[in-house]
């Protein structure tokens, strides 16, 4: 059997100095070709998961595995097919882009970093990445503040895909848009995972995006997992009062 492609095994952190852990004891998988929300309150430590997951922190407790071996940030081949596997996508369009950088060499920096193409070999790439995203190619020549918060983002999206990973972590990707953008990037998250078959691992607070978005649901509660499964029953017929509590407090119009 292949191993999942992430794996958290009781993984805590404590972040230094710290009083107390912000992740307690988490076990969660996620096979190839899935799709995981991880959902909470603020400050449940949903960012911190998948930071972890990035490789960006590293568990004070139990550990992070990638394709079944653990992740170890000394391993250098390793790092370098976790870096080419596992990409990500931030909530916020206008910070997560350098402004002084064109976007044909913003979407090309994977590449880059990864020593995949310099930049005459990015160039088709980047072309065909921004394509998929659903942007003229022209886009490339541009500057980020020619371009809307939702383009932003496809922007972000294109960068994150360019390299063609495997898995893509995003955290709150559309929670900084408004309502018509953001069922345009869900539809494209959708695309990019049933037509290329990537892995998504997503924060939201948007329970509508998570149902319409991930197969699998993980619902965090100071630090600790309290339930997980399929989102259908999670978010359908919650088994924890606290589940019950964060479905109910999603604002709903008047029937
Ligand atoms: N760099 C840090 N150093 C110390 N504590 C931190 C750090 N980053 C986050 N924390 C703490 O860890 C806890 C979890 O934070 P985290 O950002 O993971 O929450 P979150 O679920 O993503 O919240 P939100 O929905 O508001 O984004 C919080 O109590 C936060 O104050
Ligand atoms: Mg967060």
């Amino acid at each position: 059997m292949t191993p999942p492609v992430l794996e958290l095994r009781n993984a805590g952190l404590r972040y230094r100095g710290g009083a107390a852990d912000v992740v307690r004891d988490v076990s969660l998988t996620v096979g190839t070709g899935r799709s995981l929300a991880l959902v909470g309150e603020s400050g449940a430590g949903k960012t911190t998961l998948l930071r972890l997951l990035l490789g960006l922190a590293r568990p004070t407790a139990g550990s992070v595995r990638f394709d079944g071996d653990e992740l170890s940030l000394r391993d250098r081949a390793q790092l370098r097919r976790f870096r080419r596997s596992v990409q990500c996508v931030f909530q916020d369009p206008y910070s997560s882009l350098d402004p002084r950088r064109r976007i044909g060499a913003i979407v090309a920096e994977p590449l880059r970093s990864l020593g995949i193409d310099g930049r005459a070999g990015a160039v088709p790439k980047v072309a065909a990445a921004l394509e998929r995203v659903g942007l003229p190619a022209d886009a490339a020549d541009r500057y980020p503040h020619e371009f809307s918060g939702g383009q932003r983002q496809r922007i972000a999206i294109a960068r994150a895909t360019v390299c063609d990973p495997r898995v893509l972590l995003a955290d709150e990707p559309v929670s900084a848009l408004d309502v018509t953008t953001r069922v345009k990037v869900v539809d494209l998250l959708a695309e990019l995972k049933q037509e290329r078959g990537l892995t998504l691992v997503m924060v939201s607070h948007d329970l509508s995006v998570v149902a319409s978005l991930c197969e699998r649901t993980a619902v965090l509660e100071g630090g600790r997992v309290v339930e997980q499964g399929d989102t259908g029953q999670v978010l359908g017929a919650p088994a924890h009062p606290y589940t019950r509590r964060l479905i109910d407090s999603v604002p709903r119009l008047p029937s």
